[in-house]
């Protein structure tokens, strides 16, 4: 197959970016489509940690193009910041490698300010935002007056809409939120250099991709968040602000349905979420602390601790019917070495009834009771094991399991941070 998505089938940090680093190999073209900076996707390579936020995870690999598409919401001080930190790794250094869509709409300082302070006015009821101004960028967008990096060409009619934002937002920071307002000093400077600096890399992304894909090039499209987090068919309102499921390559990229043809879907061999929010299956206490610590369960965007749960398989049959999964990526699978028995949630008890589905509307109100199933655990250290078959007979088991009650068949296994820690049972790219 030669266009494959990668998605979170939980609420985020799943293991995507290693996955999608992983399939790189195999791709010409690697694309972000939706959400911006509050992404951190981890890639540990040659022994080496990187955490992209925006770039897509190809850039560690020499040649491959990468794009952000017309869907992202991007910070273009933060996106210069990651593209100068790649650089000197002597990453995307040949012409061409990189490119940013005219479309696409930039985070301004004034987004970032109105996110945290109506975070902070929120109190108790705070989202858990990232605090990056996703929110705010995308509200813009939605309204007709965001600014989209095409805007730049015409620099003088720029700083005009510029001015009036800010204008405005200073306004509603002012007085409705009760915070300082953002300063117009050096703002206009700021976006000089940001002009001169994107400038050579925005271009119609959409036409670019429509063309690779008539010449037979093999695209990967690099989803951010998870499909819990969707803001549609997410956790609302705990969820984020962009449309996170594998529908969204065809607006957020620019491409006909139709176009893509294999969706991986990234779970963790747990659940994990940061920020607020139902979780039915949260595991408080002295496990779920081990799991954080042995997991390195702490946010990459914001350092905040994660919450754990066991694996909910009502989620992850939701979300491989919402993106229409083909494969599985159970990552982490390491990590549950030692922990005895496991637990898998099979169903939702609510008011009495088992639910094999998610609830509609808010599922705080269900007052759902998860269903568990108890599976024995393993002791061996699964790091080394790069066949299914080196595994321990009850870590296959579980597996099989997760496979059977998400409906999905098992695509790869995780056992470490590392590129090569991975189990490859079936590459889309090479099916
Ligand atoms: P993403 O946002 O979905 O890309 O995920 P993050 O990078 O935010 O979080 C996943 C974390 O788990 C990162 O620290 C990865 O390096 C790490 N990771 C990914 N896959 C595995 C795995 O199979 N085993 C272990 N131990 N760590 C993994
Ligand atoms: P990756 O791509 C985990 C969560 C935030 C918060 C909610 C809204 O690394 O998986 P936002 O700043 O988007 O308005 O915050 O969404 N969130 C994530 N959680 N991983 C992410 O991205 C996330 N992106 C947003 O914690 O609860
Ligand atoms: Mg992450």
């Amino acid at each position: 197959m030669k266009t494959v998505a990668v998605v979170g089938t939980q609420w985020g940090d799943e293991g995507k970016g290693k996955i999608v680093d992983l399939l790189a190999a195999d791709a010409d073209i690697v694309v972000r489509f939706q959400g911006g900076n509050n992404a951190a996707h981890t890639l540990v390579v040659g022994g080496e940690k990187f955490i992209l936020r925006l770039v897509p995870a190809g850039a560690l690999h020499e040649g491959k193009v990468c794009v952000i598409g017309n869907g992202t919401v991007v910070d273009p001080i933060a996106l210069i910041e990651e593209l100068d930190k790649l650089r000197s790794h002597g990453c995307l250094t040949n012409d061409g490698t990189f490119k940013l869509a005219s479309d696409a709409h930039m985070v301004m300082p004034y987004h970032r300010a109105i996110d945290r302070a109506r975070e902070t006015r929120l109190g108790g009821r705070a989202i858990g935002t990232t605090g990056f101004g996703i929110g705010p960028a995308y509200e813009d967008k939605m309204a007709r007056c965001g600014l989209r990096f095409a805007d730049l060409a015409d620099f003088k009619s720029f700083s005009e809409k510029l001015e009036r934002n800010l204008a405005d937002k200073n306004l509603y920071l002012k007085a409705v939120l009760k915070a300082k307002p953002v300063g117009a000093a050096g703002l206009i400077e700021q976006m000089k250099t940001v002009r001169r600096r994107l400038m050579p890399y925005i271009c119609d992304t959409a036409a670019y991709l429509d063309d690779a894909i008539a010449n037979g090039r093999r695209v990967l499209f690099e989803g951010a968040h998870g499909t819990m987090l969707d803001i549609d068919h997410g956790t609302y309102p705990f969820v984020t602000s962009s449309s996170c499921l594998a529908s969204a390559v065809f607006a957020g990229a620019g491409l006909a349905p139709g176009s893509l043809e294999a969706v991986l879907g990234i779970t963790k061999a747990y659940t994990t979420r940061v920020g607020g929010g139902p979780f039915p299956t949260e595991i408080k206490g002295k496990l779920g602390d081990r799991l954080r610590t042995e997991g390195g369960e702490f946010g990459s965007a914001t350092g905040r601790p994660r919450r754990i749960g066991w694996f909910d398989a009502v989620l992850t049959r939701q979300a491989a019917r919402l993106n229409g999964v083909w494969g599985l990526a159970v990552t982490k699978l390491d990590i549950l070495t030692g922990i005895d028995p496991l637990k898998i949630c099979v169903a939702y008890e609510i008011k009495g009834k088992r639910c094999e589905r998610m609830p509609p509307g808010d599922l705080v109100t269900h007052k759902i009771k998860p269903i568990y199933e108890e599976l024995p655990g393993w002791r061996e250290d699964t790091s080394d094991a790069r066949a299914f078959g080196d595994l321990p007979a009850n870590a296959r088991r579980y597996l099989k399991r997760l496979s059977e009650l998400s409906d999905v068949e098992i695509a790869m296994v995780g056992v470490g941070a590392a590129r090569e820690a991975t189990i490859v049972l079936n590459n889309p790219f090479l099916n």
